[in-house]
C-alpha cells in the first residue's frame, strides 16, 4: 500500500521537475524578450512627479520621435542623397538606430 503512495508521489515530483525544466529552457536565450512598448513600461514606474517626470520629458523630447523622423521628406531625401532606394522609413540602414529593438527577435514572451 506504502508502494503505490510513494509511485503516485514520485509521478507528481517528476512531472513538477520536468515541467520546471521545460519552462525555464524556454524562457532563457537572446530571443525571449518582448518589447512591451512606452505605454506598459512608463505606465507604473516612470510617470509623474514623484518619478521626476521621466515620461514627460521624454514624450516631449526628440528621442521619442525617432521613428517618426523617418517618415518626412527631409529623411526620404537624406536617404536618397546616401545612395538608397527605399523609402527612410523602410531603410534597414536608417531603422537601426531609429527604431527601438531592430533586428532583435522580440516576439516570444
Ligand atoms: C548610427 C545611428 C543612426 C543611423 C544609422 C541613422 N540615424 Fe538619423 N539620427 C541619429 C541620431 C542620434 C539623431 C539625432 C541627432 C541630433 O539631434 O543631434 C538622428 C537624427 C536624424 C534626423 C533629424 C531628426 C530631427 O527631427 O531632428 C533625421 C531626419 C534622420 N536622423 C534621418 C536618418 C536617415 C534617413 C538615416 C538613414 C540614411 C539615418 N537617420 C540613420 C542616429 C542615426
Amino acid at each position: 500500500m506504502k508502494k503505490i503512495y510513494f509511485v503516485i508521489f514520485a509521478l507528481i515530483a517528476g512531472t513538477f521537475v520536468f515541467y520546471m525544466f521545460s519552462s525555464s529552457a524556454q524562457s532563457s536565450g537572446a530571443g525571449d524578450f518582448k518589447y512591451v512598448g512606452v505605454d506598459k513600461c512608463t505606465g507604473a514606474c516612470h510617470k509623474g512627479e514623484s518619478k521626476g517626470n521621466q515620461l514627460e520629458i521624454w514624450q516631449a523630447s526628440k528621442h521619442a520621435q525617432a521613428y517618426k523622423s523617418l517618415q518626412t521628406p527631409e529623411a526620404d531625401k537624406i536617404a536618397q542623397d546616401k545612395g538608397f532606394t527605399t523609402a527612410a522609413a523602410e531603410t534597414p540602414e536608417c531603422l537601426k538606430c531609429h527604431v527601438l529593438g531592430k533586428d532583435i527577435n522580440a516576439f516570444r514572451a
